[in-house]
């Protein structure tokens, strides 16, 4: 079954052709970082512009190098939430439009199911049940996925999430954005020599405000006493603080539900030491992990593609009365 698919939730406009959920035969995505860095992140009404602007010219290329033409598609699959209204609006009014013209299926994708399903393609021997931790720009979530598309979100974020809080530290130290590959970067570099807050939510919910605050408190102390500032150094001490939490609580998740395999998703999942920390951790307590290469980490629309696949298996597909729901719920079809 070949799907193309559309994601353009975001500030990336992206097409790819999947071949039964899991061999991508084409991966186009045309980023707009460039655009917003200028305004320090995503100015929603610029990305909806950009989308219209790139959206065919990114589907023609996806099926190019897929060597396909649209007669060779069996089914239309496009992110219809959560997002930015507009910029969904454009990736939907192309899916419905090429699936009611093709007279194929259309499969609206939940962009939190699209980067869970990374996973699936490069491990075809990946399967539920696991635990996954999605952490992404716009959400922090610790899933028990059940079976393919059955969910249990076990905790959140109460406030900012982890890639939100990377992208605002970052600014405040100067790296710009987008702050996670930057402070990532810049921490190798540095120690995790000082010591920030590990938020005490209870249960398996996430906070990343007050640490975000600790790091701004640092660094304005650091200016009136006028003590030098190690920004590699506090780059290493925020990601580790973030590290800490996420990989404590998912490992605890994994006891919880007795489940042998644990996976992480997003664009932070992107992140060398998380990767590092929790590959460790699995290690420590016998548990498989299981993370996507980075291009299939931050928003793609294979993953959609791929999310798409086991979906319609379980029979869903949508009509032309499909519509963007910015703030869509995971698990709601
Ligand atoms: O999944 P994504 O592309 O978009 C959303 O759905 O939000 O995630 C983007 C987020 C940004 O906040 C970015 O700073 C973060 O992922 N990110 C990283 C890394 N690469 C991207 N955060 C930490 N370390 C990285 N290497
Ligand atoms: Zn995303």
């Amino acid at each position: 079954m070949n799907i193309l698919a559309i994601e353009s939730s975001c500030d990336e406009t992206s097409a790819a052709v999947v071949k039964d959920g899991t061999k991508v035969l084409s991966n186009i995505i045309s980023s707009q970082i460039e655009l917003h860095k200028l305004f320090g992140g995503v100015v929603p009404e610029i990305a909806s512009r950009k989308h219209i602007e790139k959206i065919n010219p990114v589907i023609d290329e996806a099926l190019t190098e897929a060597d396909m033409t649209f007669e060779d598609i069996d089914a239309i699959a496009v992110t219809y939430g959560p997002g930015l209204v507009g910029a969904l609006l454009v990736g939907l009014a192309e899916a419905k439009a090429l699936a009611y013209a093709l007279k194929k299926p259309l499969i609206g994708v939940h962009h939190i199911e699209g980067h869970i399903s990374a996973n699936y393609i490069e491990n075809p021997e990946f399967k539920p049940p696991y635990i996954c931790l999605v952490v992404s720009g716009g959400h922090t979530h610790l899933v028990y996925v059940k079976d393919y598309g059955e969910y249990e979100i076990m905790g959140k974020t109460r406030d900012d999430a982890a890639g939100e809080a990377f992208d605002k530290v970052a600014r405040a130290i100067g790296l710009g954005y987008p702050g996670g590959p930057k402070i990532d970067k810049l921490s190798k570099e540095g120690k995790a020599s000082i010591n920030f807050p590990r938020a005490q939510v209870e249960a398996y919910d996430f906070s990343f405000s007050g640490l975000k605050s600790a790091v701004l408190n640092y660094l304005n102390q650091c200016k009136m006493k006028d003590e030098e500032m190690i920004e590699a150094d506090i780059a290493a001490s925020f990601q580790e603080a973030v590290i800490d939490v996420l990989v404590t609580k998912t490992i605890k998740a994994a006891k919880e539900k007795g489940v042998q395999q644990v996976a992480i998703a997003g664009g932070v999942a992107a992140n060398s030491g998380l990767r590092e920390a929790m590959q460790k951790a699995c290690d420590d307590h016998q548990i498989t992990f299981q993370y996507p290469s980075h291009v299939l980490c931050t928003d793609n629309a294979a993953m959609i593609g791929a999310a798409a696949y086991y979906d319609y298996q379980k029979g869903i597909v949508h009509d032309m009365t499909l519509n963007a729901v910015p703030n869509l719920k995971l698990g709601d079809k």
